[in-house]
C-alpha cells in the first residue's frame, strides 16, 4: 500500500479482527462508521480470511474515502499452514492464532507509526481478546466491539464472575434470573454456557474476552439504547460500555461500497420484484449454521406444503469442513417451481427491506436479529446454540416480533413440516402477524432514530471517537 496517498493529518484506529464472516462484517461496519466521521480506519486480519475476501471483492489496496475519513485494509500473515488431510479445526486455529499474533501484530502496528501513521486505538472482537495484551504493551488505548446483544453480554459476565447461579451437572435445568432481564430457562441461555455443550472451547474463547475486559477503556455493543435499555443501564453500572447500533444501519457511510463478503450475493432482487407484498418467508441460517439433512428436507416439504412462496439461502459446505454437501430432497425445485428460489448467498439487507418479504425465518443470529428489528420484519425463530437462544427468546418475548418453532419430541428433535405450515400461517395471516408487523415497525424507526445524527447510538459513537482524540493529544 503506498504511504504517499495516506492522511497523516487523520487519527487512526486500528481494528483486528478474528477470520470469520460473522467477525469482519460487524468490525468493517463499525470502522465504516468511525471513518465516516473523520478517522482513519485500518481493517486488519489474518491473511486466512484476507485471500477469500479479495477474491470475492473488488479491493484496492488503496484507502478507500467514507465521509471525512478513510478505510483501508491490512491482512497480515498469520504463518497458518493447512492440512490438506485434516478439517480445518477452530479451536486449533484459535491458539495457533494467539501465539502466532502475540508476536507479530506488534511489528504490524510499529509498522504503521514507521509510515507516519501511529495508531491512536485498537480495537477487538471476540475470539482475540490478546489483542487487548498487545495494545497494553505498545501503550496504546484500546476498546472492544462486542456483537452480541447486551444481554448475552451480561449472561457471560455474571458466568464469569460467579455472580448468578447457573445450570451444572449436578442440576442442569435450573432457570437463571439475572438483573434487569427476563427469567431464562436451562434452555434460552446462551448455550455455550449450559454443562452439556458439546463446544466448551467456544465457552473458553468467549470467555476469554471477559477475564481481559479491564484493559479495554471502552466496550462498544451492537446494540441500542432503547432496544436493551434496562439491561444496558444495568451493565453500565459494571463495565464502560456503550451502545452503538444497529451498526448496518449507516446513515452517513453509503458512499462507500467496500464489502468482505465471502461468497458473492446471488441475484434476489429481481426475483423478488416479481412477486405480490408481503407473499414471501426469507430463509437464512447465517454464515456458520449448517442444518442436518433430516431437517432441511422436513423443512423443504413444508415450504410445498405452505401457501407462501419463499427465498432460501443454501449455503456451499466449505470443501475442508469435513461435512457432506447439502441435498434438498428429490424433484423439491421442480414441484417449487416459480414459487421458491434458492441462492447460495443473499443480499440480505437488502431482501429484509423488500416489500415482498412477508417474514423471516433465522437462526437468530445476533446479526440477523438486528437486521430483521432494523427492517421493521417479523421472524420464525429457529435458533441453534449459543447466543441464538437467548436472541429468539427476546424476539418472541420481549421485542413480540417473533413466532417459535418448536422441535418435536422425537430424539431427533426435529421440526416437522405442519410445524413450520402452521408458523408461516400465524406469521402471514391474522392478529398475530398484524401485531408482529407493527411491533416490527416500531423498533425499525427506533434503530433508524438511534443512529440518526443526534440519535442515543450516534451520541455514544461521537463521545467515543472524542475519547479518541483526547488520549492522542
Ligand atoms: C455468528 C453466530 O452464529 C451468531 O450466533 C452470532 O450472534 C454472531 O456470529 P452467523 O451465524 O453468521 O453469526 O449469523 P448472523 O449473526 O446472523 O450473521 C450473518 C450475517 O451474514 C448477517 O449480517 C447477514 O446479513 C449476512 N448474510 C447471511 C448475508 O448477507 N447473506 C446471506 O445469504 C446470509
Amino acid at each position: 500500500m503506498g504511504s504517499h496517498s495516506l492522511p497523516c493529518s487523520l487519527v487512526h484506529v486500528f481494528l483486528v479482527s478474528f477470520p470469520g464472516q460473522g467477525h469482519v462484517n460487524p468490525l468493517l461496519r463499525l470502522g465504516k462508521r468511525l471513518a465516516a466521521k473523520g478517522l482513519l480506519v485500518t481493517l486488519s486480519a489474518p491473511e486466512l480470511i484476507g485471500k477469500e475476501i479479495r477474491k470475492a471483492n473488488q479491493m484496492s489496496d488503496e484507502p478507500t474515502p467514507v465521509g471525512d475519513g478513510m478505510i483501508r485494509f491490512e491482512f497480515f500473515d498469520d504463518e497458518w499452514v493447512e492440512d490438506e488431510n485434516k478439517a480445518f479445526c477452530i479451536g486449533e486455529y484459535t491458539k495457533h492464532l494467539e501465539v502466532a499474533g502475540r508476536k507479530i501484530l506488534p511489528g504490524v502496528i510499529k509498522k504503521q507509526e514507521e509510515q507516519g501513521l501511529p495508531v491512536a486505538c485498537i480495537i477487538n472482537n471476540p475470539f482475540i481478546p490478546w489483542v487487548s495484551d498487545v495494545a497494553e504493551s505498545l501503550h496504546i488505548p484500546s476498546a472492544i466491539l462486542w456483537v452480541q446483544s447486551c444481554a448475552c453480554f451480561s449472561a457471560y459476565y455474571h458466568y464469569c464472575h460467579a455472580l448468578a447461579p447457573y445450570p451444572t451437572d449436578a442440576e442442569p435445568e435450573i432457570d437463571v434470573q439475572l438483573p434487569s432481564m427476563p427469567l431464562l430457562k436451562h434452555d434460552e441461555i446462551p448455550s455455550f454456557l449450559h454443562p452439556t455443550t458439546p463446544y466448551p472451547f467456544l465457552r473458553e474463547a468467549i470467555l476469554g474476552q471477559f477475564t481481559n475486559l479491564s484493559k479495554s477503556f471502552c466496550i462498544l455493543m451492537d446494540t441500542f439504547q432503547e432496544l436493551e435499555h434496562d439491561v444496558i443501564n444495568y451493565v453500565a453500572k459494571l463495565c464502560p460500555v456503550r451502545p452503538i447500533g444497529p451498526l448496518f444501519k449507516n446513515p452517513k457511510a453509503p458512499a462507500s461500497n467496500v464489502s468482505v463478503d465471502i461468497l458473492k450475493a446471488d441475484d434476489c432482487i429481481g426475483w423478488l420484484d416479481s412477486k405480490p407484498p408481503a407473499s414471501v418467508v426469507y430463509i437464512s441460517f447465517g454464515s456458520i449454521v449448517f442444518l442436518k439433512e433430516e431437517q432441511i428436507a422436513e423443512l423443504a416439504y413444508g415450504l410445498l406444503d405452505s401457501e407462501v412462496s419463499f427465498l432460501w439461502v443454501v449455503r456451499p459446505r466449505s470443501k475442508d469442513s469435513g461435512y457432506q454437501e447439502v441435498v434438498l430432497p428429490d424433484g423439491f425445485l421442480e414441484k417449487a417451481g416459480d414459487k421458491g428460489k434458492i441462492v447460495r448467498w443473499s443480499p440480505q439487507e437488502q431482501v429484509l427491506a423488500h416489500p415482498s418479504v412477508a417474514c423471516f425465518l433465522s437462526h437468530c443470529g445476533w446479526n440477523s436479529t438486528l437486521e430483521a428489528l432494523a427492517s421493521g420484519m417479523p421472524v420464525l425463530a429457529f435458533p441453534q446454540w449459543g447466543d441464538q437462544v437467548t436472541d429468539a427468546k427476546y424476539l418472541v418475548d420481549e421485542f413480540k416480533v417473533g413466532i417459535r418453532m418448536c422441535r418435536g419430541e422425537a430424539e431427533n428433535k426435529i421440526v416437522a413440516r405442519e410445524e413450520l405450515e402452521k408458523c408461516l400461517r400465524e406469521a402471514t395471516n391474522g392478529p398475530k402477524a398484524a401485531e408482529m408487523k407493527e411491533n416490527a415497525m416500531k423498533w425499525k424507526k427506533l434503530a433508524a432514530d438511534a443512529v440518526a445524527e443526534g440519535g442515543t447510538s450516534d451520541r455514544n459513537l461521537q463521545e467515543f471517537v472524542d475519547e479518541i482524540r483526547r488520549r492522542c493529544t
